[in-house]
């Protein structure tokens, strides 16, 4: 893939938030962008830092600002956060308190019984090493990864409680975590004055797990909730349907694999390809705007590896409107039906 030069200033569209969209994080006081741009692949120690700096303008001048980042984004684990580190160094210093940028504890970061799951131990040096990486003082949203079996949830929600309290973090979420969890965990951060803000979920037409109950818990407690791979990784567009191209996803280590991509799979792709074009949209703009169309979703949380799928993205956002018809037609194709 070419990569355009990057100019050396930095001047922001003045524009950005003319058309922009945001939706408001629960009952909080924050909004957050329709899109927001995750940095889980394409932006680590081996991807060619001019091109993840192009990507984080790209975003910001479309008025994302979100960014939303783990310790173990890589490879290798942490580099991720070292990238936008530089990149907020060398662009975004003036534009701090436009963005919320997040990070998270929870998967394997570090040999050893603390390097993992959900200690205070754990959680509270992660984000201290996090901090060194982004060469921030703070970050905005500070997540609990995963649910962890074996330490108390207490521990875990005043570990994020300490680290608000502490001011590394503004507010505190979780991500993974199932319905009855997730409103155990919201008890326990409202008792000790932290209010959960939002829970970050995976979820795209393939993969609906937080239908109804999660999304109930989140709407009735006025939790925000931002949801992960609403492209299903990229199978939700149009970058398989040919066949895996050599720079895609699933040509490279990741958990996206080409056996994923089989027939029966690729059929429905293709039929909610149809669906999209029949409507003037991409599928991955399809995609979007049905993760969208329930107002508890705040944000969908997409990946990118070149500018311009963040600009079609955001271009076909809210470019629909869903009717039943068009729903059941995806229903039957998602059911597996004709
Ligand atoms: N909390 C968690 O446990 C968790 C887990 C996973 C992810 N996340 C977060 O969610 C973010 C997004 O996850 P994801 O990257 O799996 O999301 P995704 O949006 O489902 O997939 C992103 C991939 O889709 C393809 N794509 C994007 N826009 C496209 C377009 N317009 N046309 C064609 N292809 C397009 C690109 O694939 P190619 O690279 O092949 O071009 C891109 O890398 C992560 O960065 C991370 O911040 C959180």
């Amino acid at each position: 893939m070419a990569v355009l030069p990057v100019s050396p200033e930095y001047i922001p569209d003045p524009e950005r938030y003319q058309e922009s969209l945001y939706r408001r994080c629960g009952r909080s006081g924050i909004q957050l962008p329709l899109i927001s741009l995750g940095l889980w692949h394409n932006f680590s120690g081996v991807d060619i830092f001019e091109n993840c700096r192009a990507m984080v303008r790209t975003a910001f001048n479309l008025g994302i600002t979100h960014f939303d980042l783990a310790n173990n984004y890589g490879p290798p684990p942490g580099s991720a956060e070292e990238t936008f580190g530089q990149i907020l160094a060398k662009d975004f210093r003036p534009y701090r308190d436009e963005m919320i940028i997040s990070t998270k504890a929870g998967y394997y970061m570090w040999p050893g019984p603390y390097g993992e799951w959900g200690s205070r131990k754990y959680l509270v040096s992660s984000l201290d090493q996090s901090l060194k990486r982004l060469g921030l003082d703070y970050v905005d949203i500070f997540y609990h990864h995963r649910p962890d079996p074996n330490t108390p949830l207490e521990e875990s929600m005043s570990a994020l409680d300490h680290i608000v309290r502490s001011g590394k973090a503004l507010y505190a979420g979780i991500s993974n975590y199932g319905p009855i969890e997730t409103q155990q965990a919201i008890r326990i951060l409202e008792r000790l004055g932290t209010p959960c803000l939002i829970h970050q979920p995976k979820y795209n037409m393939f993969e609906r797990w937080i239908e109804p109950e999660l999304l109930n818990v989140l709407n009735e407690e006025g939790v925000g909730c931002i949801v992960f791979s609403p492209l299903a990784q990229g199978m939700l567009t149009n970058r398989y349907l040919n066949g895996i191209p050599e720079d895609s996803r699933a040509a490279k280590p990741s958990f996206l694999k080409p056996e994923h991509l089989t027939d029966p799979k690729m059929d429905q792709v293709r039929r909610l390809n149809q669906i999209a074009l029949d409507h003037g949209l991409s599928l991955a703009q399809l995609a979007i705007n049905w993760t969208l169309r329930n107002p508890v979703v705040t944000s969908a949380l997409i990946g990118a590896s070149r500018p311009s799928q963040i600009e079609e993205i955001v271009a076909g956002t809210q470019k629909i409107d869903f009717s039943k018809e068009v729903l059941n037609q995806i229903e039957m194709i998602l059911a597996g039906s004709s």
